[in-house]
């Protein structure tokens, strides 16, 4: 039996970036009562993204710390995640364990979005109810290259021009679904002619956070986004604007992986980017997602 986490022991260290910290003293996989929960979640808060480093979880772990934020997320549409029988993941385990990886076996894929780059974006935020967390765990990583940026889309918010703040106030985006992250279409997904018509979820483009109570821009991604009711041009200027500032290298954080570092992410108020990587290097990741709530207008 491993030693129950304890609250006295855990310690935080913020990244000293725009957001970010590690979280010390807790062995994910180890029992935690609701004190030393209550220290991670309340960093969580602070610091929207949080880093355990040196962790051994199986899938059966990952997924027993994430229901501590939540009910679990399915794994998101379109990417065969449920349909690969040979990707390491148990039945039981994959409606909700998420495969990122660029491994093959015997020349096919057992995860998705390869060695690719990954546009900054919020997960599955082409849902109604976007995923308040994803929790990513590093089982293989390469020795270089697949850096993940965290971007603290408060700051980008409160940092807005205020004729911009003017400007957004009571509009909303449709957030796509056809695309994944790295540009490729999601099977069942046609090719987008017209932004006007991009399937997925229509979200404020700033929210009210439900916890913190303080207001973020949320873009989700900017492939095929488009904000109803103002012109095309419009829509595509605003948006350029919008991406220009959120995308500033002042509002990021980079995460080095190593093996048994498990990140968790606020989903609400954070995005994330992923730089490329040498196919040569074996990137293994494996990710959960918890549902979130209804995104409130601020
Ligand atoms: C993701 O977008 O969830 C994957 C990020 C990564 O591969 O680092």
């Amino acid at each position: 039996m491993r030693q129950e986490n304890n609250a006295e022991a855990i310690w935080v260290r913020p990244t000293g970036g725009a957001c970010g910290a590690d979280v010390h003293g807790v062995d994910l996989a180890a029992p935690m009562d609701e004190a030393a929960f209550k220290v991670i979640a309340d960093a969580w808060s602070a610091h929207l993204v949080l880093r355990f480093s040196g962790q051994r979880l199986d899938d059966d772990g990952l997924i027993a710390f994430s229901r501590r934020f939540g009910e679990l997320d399915r794994v998101p549409i379109g990417t065969g995640d449920l349909e690969r029988k040979d990707n390491g993941v148990a039945e039981h385990a994959r409606p909700w364990v998420v495969v990122i990886s660029n491994v093959k076996v015997g020349g096919k894929a057992i995860g998705g979005l390869g060695s690719y780059e990954l546009a900054w974006h919020t997960d599955m935020s082409y849902n109604p109810i976007p995923p308040r967390a994803s929790l990513l765990y590093a089982l293989e990583c390469p020795a270089m290259g697949g850096d993940t940026g965290f971007t603290n889309m408060y700051r980008a918010y409160e940092t807005l021009p205020e004729d911009l703040k003017r400007r957004i106030q009571g509009l909303d985006c449709i957030h796509d679904a056809s695309l994944n992250s790295a540009g490729e279409r999601r099977l069942g997904f046609q090719a987008i002619t017209d932004v006007r018509q991009t399937p997925g979820a229509v979200h404020p483009i700033v929210r009210l956070h439900p916890v913190t109570r303080r207001q973020c821009l949320f873009l989700g991604r900017r492939a095929n986004a488009y904000i109803p009711g103002l012109s095309l041009a419009d829509s595509e200027a605003l948006l350029d604007r919008l991406w220009a500032h959120a995308a500033k290298p002042e509002f990021a954080w980079y995460q080095r992986w190593r093996v048994g570092d498990l990140m968790l992410w606020d989903n609400r108020c954070a995005m994330h980017r992923r730089d490329s990587l040498d196919e040569t290097g074996r990137r293994l990741m494996h990710r959960t997602q918890i549902v979130g709530e209804a995104v409130e207008a601020a």
